[in-house]
């Protein structure tokens, strides 16, 4: 079969994300969204990214030129947990980068427990100058605890290949009813407001319409904004951590290209059931 190229269709890839980026040519996308999961099976993974980060020992100086291996070396001491973690991320961070377009950007889906690691090891990853926005997406459902304040929120580190030339259209992007109408124009108030970075939107409901069953499937109407602010029609948009397809989902519905990866068969069968009625989709 002839390598991917953004002349294929729309592809779903089902494999480890590690072994199908490399398959992929640089620079061809606009997007890139990923929902990695926190537990990753790393026992197996963790012996080969290692071998590999020694190779690499000294040659990973953060995009920027300087200090990530330093960075890298002093945080990583503070968390076992973490650190696996990050062995698992790091090498698909960095085919992430390479895959990006110029004027592409990076949407890393985290949550409390990751995200201010994640934060400063890809301000030297990245360069500081890439970072866009960290946004909070906050929902509000489930169990709570009466210990501590409930944690209803999941953050979303934002990450654009080239500062000065990135692609971001706040018009294209849905806007959202005022919280105190009463307090601007009614020219105003029927126009909605344009979202900041703190994004109120439930989660997929067990009785909505988006429902795939998939356990940790995320809304469309959060990643919709994404790829609305961030790319434009015909663009490429890539998730290779793709689990029930939402981004596919939501780049097809936008006009956009799309390209999945997932390693679990059962988020295949998702995938397949999903885009059953979409002509232009290519499982491989
Ligand atoms: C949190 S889920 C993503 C959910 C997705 N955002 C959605 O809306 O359905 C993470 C996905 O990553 C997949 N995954 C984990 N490790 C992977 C790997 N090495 N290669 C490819 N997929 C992987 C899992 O199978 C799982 O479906």
């Amino acid at each position: 079969m002839p390598a991917w190229s953004t002349e294929s269709p729309n592809t779903v890839f089902e494999g480890d994300n590690l072994a199908v980026l490399p398959t992929l040519p640089d620079a061809s996308f606009t997007v890139i969204y990923l929902d990695p999961p926190f537990n990753t099976g790393r026992a197996q993974q963790r012996r080969t990214v290692t071998a590999v980060r020694t190779e690499a020992e000294g040659a990973i100086a953060g995009f920027q030129g300087r200090g990530y291996e330093r960075i890298r070396g002093d945080l990583l001491r503070y968390d076992d947990r973490f650190d696996d973690y990050w062995e698992f991320l790091e090498p698909r961070l960095i085919e992430a980068w390479r895959l990006l377009a110029d004027d592409g950007t990076l949407y890393l889906h985290l949550d409390y427990h990751e995200a201010h690691y994640a934060k400063v090891l890809l301000d030297a990853l990245f360069g500081r100058a890439s970072f866009l926005n960290e946004i909070i997406w906050a929902y509000d459902y489930g169990g709570k605890s009466k210990r501590r304040w409930p944690a209803k929120h999941d953050t979303i580190l934002v990450y654009v290949k080239n500062p000065k030339g990135y692609h971001f259209d706040s018009d294209a992007v849905d806007r959202e009813p005022y919280m105190a109408p009463g307090l601007v124009t009614a020219e105003k108030a029927s126009r909605g407001k344009l979202p900041t970075d703190v994004w109120w939107h439930t989660i997929v409901t067990t009785t909505g319409r988006e429902k795939t069953g998939y356990p940790t499937q995320k809304p469309e109407g959060v990643v919709r904004r994404m790829v609305q602010a961030s790319s434009r029609q015909g663009d490429w948009v890539l998730d290779f951590f793709a689990g029930s397809g939402t981004t596919g989902a939501v780049a097809a519905a936008l006009g956009r290209r799309f390209v999945l990866v997932d390693s679990n068969p059962d988020a295949i069968a998702v995938m397949r059931t999903r885009f059953a009625l979409m002509p232009d989709v290519a499982f491989r």
